[in-house]
């Protein structure tokens, strides 16, 4: 995400005509049978840089009926509990006609001392929510195919 240049429509050329990161990026998605996707809400909205990952995917048609799913980590302490992130992110993926599946989307609410040291989550139940949400996910991606 760090790498990709800002979406411009001027760029946006078929295959290899495109700068490498982007490139890169519609190869990963292009392969995956699925997508399971975490953001945060920054300022009532999703991040820009995440939203300009999701601009550069709309042009080549990755996303079309690919089933994905979110999980929304907000803590207690979220104001809105991102709310906001996850309408527009449906918005988004509805305007591209992915497969969003439902049972798979869900809040897992992650505060600072449920993650250790090297960034990996700790809280067994929490680890357990993600697994039940990919193993939902994979399911609905197997049944499609
Ligand atoms: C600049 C900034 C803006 C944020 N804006 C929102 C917001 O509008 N709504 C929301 O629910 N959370 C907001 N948050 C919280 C983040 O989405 C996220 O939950 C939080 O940064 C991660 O948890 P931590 O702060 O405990 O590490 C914001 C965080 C930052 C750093």
């Amino acid at each position: 995400m760090g790498s990709l240049p800002h979406f411009n429509p001027d760029d946006d050329r078929e295959g290899a005509r495109v700068h490498p990161a982007v490139a890169e990026l519609r190869a990963a998605v292009a392969a995956a049978d699925a997508l399971l996707l975490c953001t945060p809400e920054y300022a009532g909205a999703l991040p820009g840089a995440f939203k300009n990952l999701l601009e550069w995917t709309v042009g080549d048609g990755s996303t079309y009926r690919k089933p994905i799913a979110w999980i929304n980590a907000a803590g207690p302490a979220a104001p809105t509990g991102a709310a906001d992130a996850h309408e527009s992110l449906r918005k988004i993926l509805a305007y591209v006609h992915a497969d969003v599946i439902d049972a798979a989307c869900v809040r897992i609410e992650v505060t600072r001392d449920m993650v250790g040291v090297d960034g990996t989550l700790t809280d067994p139940a929490a680890r357990e929510a993600i697994a039940d949400a990919l193993d939902t996910l994979a399911r609905a991606a197997a049944e499609r195919a």
